[in-house]
C-alpha cells in the first residue's frame, strides 16, 4: 500500500477480534494496549460496517463478507493462508502477517531439538530402546551434517544462522536471493535440485501459497541424499503425505519430524502416529506471544492513521 492510496483513520479505531478460542484473551490486551479503540469480539453485538480492523485467526466462514468498512485484515499468526483463502475476502483490503512477535526464538529451539534428534541418532536409539538393545553407533561431525533451510524469512532466516552457530553447514533457499553470514544460499526453483541434493537435514519455514503446495513429493524428496530426514514445522500442505511415507519406508528417508499435518487435529488412524521413522508434534513450535503482537498490531494502526505503509504488508499476488 502506498502513502497515497493508504486510508486515514479515525482515532478510536474499532477492531473485531475474531481468534478462534482466544478471543478474550486478545481483547483484554488490545484494550490495554490501545484504550482509546472501540474493541468487540466475534461473540458480542456489533455492526459489521463499522469495522476497521479485523484481527483473525481462523475466523467464521463468511465473517469477511460483512466487514463492508475494513481498513486492513490482521492475521494473528505468522501464516496468511487461512485468511487468504477465504472466499469472501474483500480485494483491496491490506492483509499484514505476524513478523517475528517472539516466535523466531521458538522455532529456533524446535529446530535444533529436532536436527539433534537426527544428528545424535535419537531415533535410532528410540527404536532401539523398545528393543532392549544397547547398540552404540559413532558420533556424527556436526560440520559435516549438511542443513538445508527452505525459506529465508523471519522465522526460517533466524533458524538457519541458529544452526551454523552450533557448527552445522548450512544453507539456504528461498524465491529471491538472500544473503546471510556463514550461509550458502539459493533461489528460485532452477536451483532448487541443487539445494536439495546437498541436504542431510532438509528444513521447510515456507509459506503455504499455490507455490509451495505439495513441493515436497515423490520427486523433490528423492533429490536428497540418500538417508536424509525433513522437519516441517511451516504447514502440512508443502508435503505430499503418501510421497513421504513411501518414501521412508523405501529407506531413501531416514525420518521426519512433522509438527504440521494436511489435516489438523491430526487424525487418530492417520499413519503417521505410529510410524517408527516420524515424530509428530501438535502445531506447537512457534506460538504467537500476544504481548509483542499486539504491539506490532497497534503500531501498524498507527502507520495506517499516518498514511505510511505498515509493516508485515501481504503481497496477494506471491501469497506471503
Ligand atoms: P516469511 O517471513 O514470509 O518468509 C517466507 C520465506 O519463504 C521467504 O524467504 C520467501 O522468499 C520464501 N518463499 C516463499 N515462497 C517461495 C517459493 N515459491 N520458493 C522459494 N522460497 C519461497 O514467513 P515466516 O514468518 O518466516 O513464516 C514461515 C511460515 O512458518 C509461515 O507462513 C507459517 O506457515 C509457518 N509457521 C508455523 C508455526 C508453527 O507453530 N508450526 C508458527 C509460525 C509460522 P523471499 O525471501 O525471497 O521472499
Ligand atoms: C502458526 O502456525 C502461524 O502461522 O503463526
Amino acid at each position: 500500500m502506498s502513502a497515497a492510496t493508504a486510508k486515514t483513520t479515525s482515532p478510536h479505531p474499532k477492531i473485531l477480534i475474531a481468534a478462534a478460542g482466544e478471543d478474550d484473551i486478545w481483547q483484554k490486551a488490545m484494550v490495554a494496549r490501545l484504550p482509546d479503540a472501540d474493541i468487540v469480539t466475534q461473540h458480542e453485538n456489533y455492526d459489521p460496517v463499522t469495522i476497521d480492523y479485523a484481527l483473525l485467526w481462523k475466523q467464521p466462514q463468511g465473517m469477511l463478507k460483512t466487514l463492508s468498512g475494513l481498513k486492513a485484515i490482521f492475521s494473528l499468526g505468522a501464516g496468511v493462508d487461512h485468511v487468504l483463502s477465504a472466499p469472501s475476502l474483500p480485494a483491496n483490503v491490506p492483509v499484514l502477517r505476524l513478523e517475528d512477535a517472539g516466535m523466531a526464538d521458538q522455532m529456533v529451539q524446535y529446530h535444533l531439538y529436532a536436527a539433534l534428534h537426527f544428528l545424535r541418532d535419537f531415533d535410532i536409539y528410540t527404536r532401539q530402546q523398545a528393543k532392549a538393545d544397547w547398540t552404540q553407533h559413532d558420533v556424527a561431525r556436526i560440520s559435516k551434517c549438511r542443513v538445508g533451510v527452505m525459506g529465508l524469512g523471519a522465522l526460517g532466516a533466524a533458524v538457519a544462522t541458529a544452526m551454523t552457530q552450533i557448527g552445522f553447514a548450512v544453507s539456504g533457499w528461498s524465491r529471491t536471493m538472500k544473503a546471510i553470514d556463514g550461509i550458502t544460499t539459493y533461489a528460485g526453483s532452477e536451483t532448487l535440485t541443487e539445494f536439495l541434493g546437498q541436504s542431510d537435514i532438509l528444513i521447510c519455514m515456507l509459506p503455504r501459497t499455490p507455490e509451495t503446495e505439495g513441493v515436497l513429493n515423490s520427486n523433490t524428496l528423492s533429490q536428497l541424499p540418500k538417508n536424509a530426514a525433513i522437519i516441517n514445522a511451516a504447514r502440512g500442505a508443502m508435503i505430499v503425505e503418501a510421497d513421504l511415507l513411501r518414501l521412508l519406508d523405501t529407506g531413501h528417508l531416514r525420518g521426519a519430524f512433522l509438527d504440521v499435518a494436511i489435516t489438523e487435529p491430526l487424525p487418530e488412524s492417520h499413519p503417521f502416529w505410529d510410524h517408527p521413522k516420524i515424530r509428530v508434534t501438535p502445531h506447537i513450535a512457534a506460538a504467537t506471544r500476544i504481548e509483542e503482537s499486539v504491539d506490532q498490531i497497534a503500531e501498524n494502526i498507527d502507520r495506517i492513521t499516518r498514511g505510511e505503509t505498515p509493516r508485515g504488508l501481504v503481497d496477494r499476488k506471491t501469497g506471503y
